[in-house]
């Protein structure tokens, strides 16, 4: 039991610590109960889920680089009502507990997020939020992401706003970010996840062939860090909904460095894949952080950077 009250309130979504999961990287979270009691988490982000199944890409999809990795997973998922069906037993037990269950919504089209958050509103009474992802290809508009243009983002939290009571959060791609949080705030987000991995290309010399299926990948890990604390900070300071900061957190210090730019939550993403059990480590870690900072209450350090 920490000395530091570590709860806080991300846009509505009570959370009895600020750690989360980044989507992707903790399946739908029982796949990780053997490892760590998963319910000392703040919260966790399921996987991203459209209304149908997706495939995703041919493998290869996963491959090493220097500081990090890059997938090219393409957002393959089951579709809501499978996940619902096959993860929603143990997403209530871990709400009863009072993890924060945050589900992720992916979309071809504005039609497609708003159908697949129909289904999770209807069939998933146990999640505490849910997350657009507007970074997924949009078919509409050539493959470009909804969430790259102000009014892009808009027009997905536009459409999806009325959906559903919960807190909606938009999950951000790295890319103008201090206008479209604006936008999204402006539409009735409750609050951002900052950042999406960063678009990469990993090329093997000798075969002149991309190391993925595809030509790009998506960049995660400590590579990333210094640019998503650079990029939550700007976000931070832009909007007044509150930030969950993304990038490259394998360890406690880490957390603590977006908590100081202006994050209000943090989610651990690829440490996972290095230690199964990194995010209940990093929680031990940033309480002992808080508490080496004389306060009484995490929320007393957010944005407490100093230049
Ligand atoms: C294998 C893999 C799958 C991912 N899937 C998703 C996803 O479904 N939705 C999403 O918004 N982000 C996804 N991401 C991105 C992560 O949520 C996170 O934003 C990114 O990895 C940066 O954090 P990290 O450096 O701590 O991993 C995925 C990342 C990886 C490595």
């Amino acid at each position: 039991m920490s000395a530091v009250n570590m709860a806080v309130d991300f846009g509505g979504i009570k959370m009895k610590n600020p750690v989360n999961t980044a989507s992707g990287t903790f399946g739908y979270g029982w796949q990780f109960q053997n490892f760590f009691d998963v319910s000392e988490l703040g919260a966790i982000t399921t996987k991203g889920c459209a209304a149908e199944p997706w495939a995703g890409n041919p493998k290869p999809r996963m491959t090493e680089v220097p500081g990090g990795i890059m997938n090219s997973v393409g957002l393959q998922n089951p579709g809501v009502r499978a996940f619902a069906e096959e993860s929603g037993p143990f997403l209530q037990d871990l709400s009863d507990k009072g993890t924060a269950v945050i589900c992720q919504v992916a979309g071809h089209s504005v039609a497609e997020y708003v159908a697949a958050l129909e289904l999770f509103d209807e069939l998933c009474p146990w999640a505490a939020g849910f997350e657009l992802n507007v970074s997924c290809p949009n078919i509409a508009a050539g493959g470009a992401a909804c969430g790259s243009t102000p009014n892009g983002a808009a027009e997905v939290m536009r459409a999806c706003r009325p959906v559903t009571k919960k807190p909606l959060l938009v999950k951000m791609a790295p890319v103008r970010l201090p206008e479209i949080a604006r936008a999204l705030e402006a539409e009735g987000a409750d609050g951002l996840t900052v950042i999406n991995s960063i678009p990469g290309m990993a090329i093997d010399v000798h075969t002149r062939r991309s190391k993925l299926s595809r030509p790009t990948g998506g960049l995660s890990g400590p590579l990333l860090h210094p640019i998503a604390v650079r990029m939550v900070w700007e976000v931070a300071n832009a909007v007044q909904i509150p930030v969950c900061g993304v990038g490259g957190v394998m360890t406690g210090e880490d957390a603590a460095e977006f908590i100081l730019a202006g994050a209000t939550a943090v989610s651990v993403g690829m440490a996972s894949f290095v230690d199964p059990a990194a995010p209940v480590r990093i929680l031990r870690e940033l309480e002992e952080w808080a508490e080496s900072q004389g306060v009484s209450d995490i929320n007393e350090l957010r944005g407490a950077f100093e230049c």
